[in-house]
């Protein structure tokens, strides 16, 4: 996805971009076919600081919501953790999501975290007692955690 123009001219030239690859592949197809994943995003640094990379993300929002997705991620550097939560974005050590009640698969990066935003009604981030980062619940037709659930350390309860 491209942005053809700055945020305040229509006249400038390319000056931002963004790379959305297909979803990603860890997951049961059905739960990759309702996560899109923002791989890049890049604004000519000329043109920093005009709201373009703003722009950028939430024209994904809008059209991965459209799309029918249900959820939104990005691996984000650390300096730019507040710039995503600025965008509505959860910031999270590891990437966690439910497939059932008590049934939870989780994903963690060696270096960097992840930033997340739902992007339905149906998809939330839940805390759940034991585990360190949310808990991304109802993704699907009966993948909404348990209300109460805890981890024990080896395998969910209520
Ligand atoms: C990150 C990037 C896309 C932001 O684009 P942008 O058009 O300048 O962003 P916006 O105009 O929407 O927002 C600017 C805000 O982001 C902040 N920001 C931008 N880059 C930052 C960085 N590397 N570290 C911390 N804050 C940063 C600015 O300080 C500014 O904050 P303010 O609004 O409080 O003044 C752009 O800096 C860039 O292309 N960086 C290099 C590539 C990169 O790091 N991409 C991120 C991959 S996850």
């Amino acid at each position: 996805m491209r942005a053809r123009r700055s945020a305040s001219s229509s006249r400038a030239p390319l000056c931002g971009s963004s790379t959305i690859p297909t979803s990603t592949c860890r997951w049961p197809t059905s739960c990759t076919e309702r996560t899109a994943t923002v791989t890049a995003v890049a604004v000519d640094p000329e043109q920093r600081g005009r709201g373009i990379g703003a722009a950028l993300v939430q024209h994904s929002v809008r059209r991965f919501t459209r799309a029918g997705y249900g959820l939104l991620t990005l691996n984000c550097f650390p300096e730019l953790e507040n710039y995503y939560r600025g965008l509505g974005f959860t910031v999270m050590d590891a990437w966690n999501m439910s497939l059932g009640p008590l049934n939870v698969v989780g994903h963690r990066w060696g270096d960097t975290r992840v930033a997340a935003r739902p992007l339905d009604r149906y998809t939330t981030f839940v805390d759940v007692p034991g585990l360190t980062s949310p808990v991304v619940s109802g993704i699907l037709p009966n993948t909404r955690m348990a209300r109460g659930a805890y981890f024990d350390g080896e395998q969910f309860r209520v």
